[in-house]
This record gives structure tokens, C-alpha cells and sequence, in this order.
């Protein structure tokens, strides 16, 4: 039963593209399986730092075949853009490396337009999206109004009138709020040409797992977002629309539970979070900009896909925990642990007070999410620069009782952790 499956344990960007880069060294296919353009993967290897967006980190590894999932929204355009600087960068993207479910829906103009439209009207309210249109992308597939990616395989006019017919359909709703309509014919211009060149990527993914796993092919599939962004178990609204948990992986890829061998939880040894909605350990002042990073380091907490700079605090076991639960992890990895070195003093919230009571899970509302206040646990710092650790024996005692203490409050192993962005800077337990 060859299938892992690779989560966001937080609200995202927590290191999954360069966990996945690592695990796909042995692996023969990296299937995404949520999302669309608002993910932002970095994968770092020498001088070359790779930003992929749509595009599973697979990519990068010449032998492995890349698979986005029907789960997935996708941006034709958009992936045409994306495809063609992975090869001005040398990296070859071709119908053999790359699978394009028939079955991912169509992130249209209109959905762009109408995203920044939802955003603007809920002002002071707003979710703090990625403006790529998912939310009203992925408000048509389950409305059942949507355009498959497998329409692209249709005749080239009936494509078309799909299109223009669901720009126009937009176009109504935006003149009637007083909004400047899209012009329908030079928005599908592009969507074909996109279409051209998308074409022979197509297929059903999910049979082509199926045969692959029979085969006894080994898959990672790469989560986008995390657990607290997912659009059944994050912190509703402030979520995106779709299902970065691990059961989103078997929906939006079409696979079977009996194949999965593990579920690994990726998390940053500190919280992130991009976007509006509750987040009770963010810290403002010297110890959040020690977090963030001044921007002049690429792997700073500034977003890869909008570069706002994100909002941090201390580790939240709380909502790790939670993400143990939803997930059912066989193991947590954590990442960023470099960033912690020279700080004097380390807090984890083990629990929250809301309203008197003491929660160890999230509380239903996100209302009481908001007057959530964190219980912290305190644990000395270390000075040591880590970034050179590959050992858990090398790392400094108080680096390995903070990963120690995570684990304890988790209940789950973490048998590696992350030291740095490069591909060989991972600190393994043997
Ligand atoms: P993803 O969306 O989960 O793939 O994460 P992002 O790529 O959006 O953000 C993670 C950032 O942290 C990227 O810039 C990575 O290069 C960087 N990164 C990942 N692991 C480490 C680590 O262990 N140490 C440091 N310093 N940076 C890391
Ligand atoms: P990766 O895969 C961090 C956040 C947005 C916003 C909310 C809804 O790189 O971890 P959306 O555009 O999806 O409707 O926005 O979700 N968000 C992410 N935050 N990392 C991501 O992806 C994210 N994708 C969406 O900031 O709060
Ligand atoms: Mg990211």
C-alpha cells in the first residue's frame, strides 16, 4: 500500500513543497489533490528557487510523473504561464510528466472578477483571499455550473460557447451592482489557446492512480492550503472552498482508502497565518518579527503567492492537536526549526481559556475561537545556529526537548524536522 498522503497542519505555507520534494526522491508520482493558484510551493535547490503554484513539487524530480487531482481548480492560463518557466528553467514539462485531471474545474475570468468583488463589498469583514477566483470557482462545481477541465476536450466552438456563456451569465450580476462587465470573446481568446496547449495532458486521473498503484507505483499526494483552511474543519468563513485534510486527498484524486500507508502532518515550528479570521497565538512586536524576517531571505514569512507579509506567533498545540484528529497523522514533521535558534525563551499553548473554561480542542464557533485566550508553556531557548544539524543527537538539548514536548502534547512521533530550505537541510531521527 504504497500512498502517503501530505497535509498542511496549519493555516498553510507550513513547508509542504519541499517536504514533498524530499519524499518524492522515492516516489514515482506527486498527485496533488486541493486548491488551485492560491497555493504557493518553494522548493529550494542551490541557487534555483522554485515557486510552483499549480504544478506539484514532483516536478522537479526527473524520473517522477506530476498528477493534479480533480479536487484541484485550475487556471488555464495561468498553468501555461507556470508550465513555461518551469522549462525556461530547464525542468522538462511534458504529456509524460505531467496529468491533468479531466474532471478539475475551470477557474474562469468571471471568478476572478467575482472574488474580488465578494472581497470588496465584505470590506472590514473580508476573508483575506488569494484573489484567484477559487471560492466562486469552486462555488460552481458544487452548484453544478461549472467548466471541467475535460471540456477542453470537446470541440473547439463548444468550448468556447461554454465559456462565453458563463462569462456573460457573471456579466449580468456585475452590471446590475453598477460593475464594469468582462468582455466575454477576448477573455476565451486566451482560455483556448491555453486549451491548445493543455490538450494532451488530460486524462482520467483517477483510473490512472488505480493502475498505477496495482502496478505497485508509489504515490505521494501533495496537500495545498492546511487542516485549518479546510472548508469543513478550519475556522469557517476564513477558510478557502475546498479540503486540504487527508480525506480531501481520496475525493480529489478518486483513490481508495486501502492503498494509504500513512498520512504525514507538515507543520512550522511557530504559527503563520495569511488572511483575516482568528488567530489566538499571533504575537505582535520584537518576538513576531524575529518569526517573520525582514523579507531579504526568500523563505521569510512573506506569502509566495500574494507576498503579504503573514501574521505569526507561537506554536499553537491546540490547533495541532486538532490536526492530528482531523487527519489521523501517522507522523508530524516540523519545519522552520532554524528560525527559533536565539530567542530566549519558548511558549507553546497547550490550552485555551474561553470565557472561563479551559479547552484543549477548538471550541465550535469561531466566535469563541476569537476570545480564545492562549495557556502558555514555557521552555528555555537555544543560541546555537542549527542549520548545519543532520542528526537529532547534534541538535542543541533544548531544540530536541522543544520537538519532544511537541510531540508529548500532540500524541504523535516526530521522527524529522526541518533545519533550513535546501533539499539536504533535514534532521532525521535513524
Ligand atoms: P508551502 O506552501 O507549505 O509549500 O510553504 P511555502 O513555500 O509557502 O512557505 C514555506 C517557506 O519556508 C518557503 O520559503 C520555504 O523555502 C521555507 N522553508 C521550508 N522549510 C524551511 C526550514 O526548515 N527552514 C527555513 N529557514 N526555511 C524553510
Ligand atoms: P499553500 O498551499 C496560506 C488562505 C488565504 C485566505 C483563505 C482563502 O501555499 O499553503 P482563497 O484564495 O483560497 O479563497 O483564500 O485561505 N490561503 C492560504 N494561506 N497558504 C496557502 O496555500 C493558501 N491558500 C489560501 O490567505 O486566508
Ligand atoms: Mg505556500
Amino acid at each position: 500500500m504504497p500512498m502517503t498522503i501530505l497535509v498542511g497542519a496549519q493555516w498553510g505555507d507550513e513547508g509542504k513543497g519541499r517536504v514533498v520534494d524530499w519524499l518524492a526522491a522515492s516516489a514515482d508520482i506527486v498527485a496533488r489533490y486541493a486548491g488551485g493558484d492560491n497555493a504557493g510551493h518553494t522548493v529550494a535547490l542551490g541557487e534555483q528557487v522554485f515557486k510552483l503554484h499549480q504544478i506539484p513539487s514532483g516536478i522537479l524530480h526527473r524520473d517522477v510523473v506530476s498528477v493534479m487531482g480533480n479536487g484541484m481548480v485550475v487556471n488555464p492560463v495561468n498553468l501555461v504561464k507556470e508550465m513555461e518557466a518551469l522549462r525556461q528553467l530547464g525542468i522538462e514539462v511534458s504529456p509524460e510528466r505531467l496529468v491533468i485531471s479531466s474532471r478539475a474545474h475551470i477557474i474562469t475570468p468571471a471568478h476572478i472578477a467575482l472574488d474580488h468583488a465578494k472581497e470588496a463589498a465584505l470590506g472590514a469583514a473580508k476573508i483575506g483571499t488569494t484573489l484567484r477566483g477559487i471560492g466562486p470557482a469552486y462555488l460552481d462545481k458544487t452548484g453544478r455550473a461549472g467548466i471541467r477541465t475535460g471540456d477542453m476536450l470537446l470541440d473547439v466552438e463548444e468550448f468556447a460557447e461554454r465559456l462565453i456563456s458563463a462569462i456573460e451569465t457573471a456579466n449580468s450580476s456585475f452590471e446590475r451592482q453598477g460593475a464594469q462587465s468582462l468582455d466575454a470573446r477576448a477573455a476565451a481568446e486566451s482560455y483556448l489557446q491555453a486549451a491548445d496547449m493543455l490538450r494532451p495532458f488530460i486524462k482520467d486521473v483517477s483510473i490512472y492512480l488505480y493502475e498505477a498503484l496495482k502496478a505497485g507505483k508509489t504515490i505521494i499526494c501533495e496537500g495545498a492550503q492546511g487542516t485549518l483552511l479546510d472548508v469543513d474543519h478550519g475556522s469557517y468563513p476564513f477558510v478557502t472552498s475546498s479540503s486540504p485534510t487527508a480525506g480531501g486527498a481520496l475525493t480529489g484524486l478518486g483513490v481508495g482508502p486501502l492503498f494509504v500507508e500513512r498520512v504525514l502532518g507538515v507543520a512550522k515550528a511557530f504559527s503563520t497565518r495569511v488572511g483575516g479570521g482568528p488567530m489566538p497565538t499571533e504575537l505582535k512586536g520584537d518576538v513576531s518579527l524575529h518569526l517573520r524576517g525582514s523579507g531579504a531571505n526568500f523563505w521569510d514569512e512573506f506569502g509566495t503567492t500574494t507576498g503579504r507579509p503573514r501574521r505569526c506567533g507561537w506554536l499553537d498545540t491546540v490547533m495541532l492537536r486538532y490536526a492530528v484528529s482531523v487527519n489521523g497523522f501517522s507522523e508530524l514533521m516540523l519545519t522552520k526549526l532554524d528560525i527559533l535558534s536565539g530567542l530566549p525563551e519558548l511558549k507553546l499553548a497547550v490550552a485555551y481559556e474561553i470565557d472561563g473554561a479551559l479547552h484543549r480542542y477548538p471550541p465550535d464557533t469561531n466566535e469563541q475561537l476569537a476570545r480564545a485566550q492562549p495557556k502558555y508553556e514555557t521552555l528555555p531557548g537555544w543560541q546555537e545556529d542549527i542549520s548545519g544539524c543532520r542528526r537529532f543527537e547534534q541538535l542543541p538539548p533544548a531544540a530536541r526537548d522543544y520537538v519532544a514536548r511537541v510531540a508529548a502534547l500532540c500524541d504523535v512521533p516526530i521522527n524529522s524536522v526541518s533545519v533550513g530550505p535546501e533539499r539536504q537541510q533535514l534532521v532525521q531521527r535513524l
